[in-house]
């Protein structure tokens, strides 16, 4: 199978960086799916759809039409063609995505989509559950985790322009995501059994990044 590095973990493990590091090195296409639950969350809370109520999500779930570039550089999220890179990383959209994540309907509609994109591989693929229900023959599986402080310090960094956004408050949302996106019936976060585990708390981005590029090596 040509190479699909599927990059799985919590969030704030720095899969995002990392991710579009490797796939710069080596010349790879680059999707995160993250930002594909994310715009369909932005859409259902711009629709006006309570996304707490599963039935009344799973019944639009087939509505917006969701675009992604795979240019690690100048990676692309847009939906009914609108750019959407901004408004889904707002906190009203992140503390959102777990509830809309979790709908069976949604994440059909997304892996399809997923998939389509994967297509004939040469692409670095970061979500929850790439490895484990995305593309479970990926030759190369990560996942990379991080200390909760690390992880939460790294989300308020991300989003350091909300002044609500405080590391504890970070650490808290994000404990929530976590519990959310590890305990839900369809395809909850989950290392895959042949995924190699590296732990970035104490590495440095470029240090994450020649782990994973080695792997791929030593897999071609
Ligand atoms: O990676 P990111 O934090 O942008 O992901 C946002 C949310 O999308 C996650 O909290 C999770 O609920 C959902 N997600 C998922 N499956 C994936 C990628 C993300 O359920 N493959």
């Amino acid at each position: 199978m040509p190479l699909v590095i599927a990059m799985d973990g919590p969030s704030g493990s720095g899969k995002s960086s990392a991710s579009k590091g490797v796939a710069r090195a080596l010349g790879l296409r680059y999707l995160d799916t993250g930002a594909m639950y994310r715009a369909m969350t932005w859409w259902m809370l711009r629709a006006g759809v309570p996304v707490e109520d599963a039935e009344a999500v799973a019944a639009r779930a087939g509505e917006p039409v969701i675009e992604s570039g795979t240019d690690p550089d100048a990676p692309t999220i847009a939906v009914d063609g609108t750019d959407v890179s901004a408004p889904i990383r707002t906190r009203e959209v992140t503390n959102a995505v777990s509830a809309v994540s979790a709908v069976p309907r949604v994440r059909e509609r997304l892996v399809a989509l997923q998939r389509e994109i994967i297509g004939a591989g040469g692409i670095v693929v970061e979500g929850r559950d790439i490895g484990t229900v995305v593309a479970p023959d990926a030759p190369v599986k990560i996942f990379l985790t991080a200390s909760e402080e690390a992880r939460a310090a790294r989300r308020a960094r991300d989003l350091a322009a909300d002044p609500g956004a405080t590391v504890t408050v970070t650490r808290a949302e994000q404990a929530r995501r976590d519990r959310l996106d590890s305990t839900r019936a369809a395809s909850p976060l989950a290392r895959a059994e042949d995924a190699h585990e590296i732990d970035s708390t104490e590495l440095t981005l470029d240090e994450v990044i020649e782990t994973v590029v080695r792997l791929a090596k030593d897999a071609s």
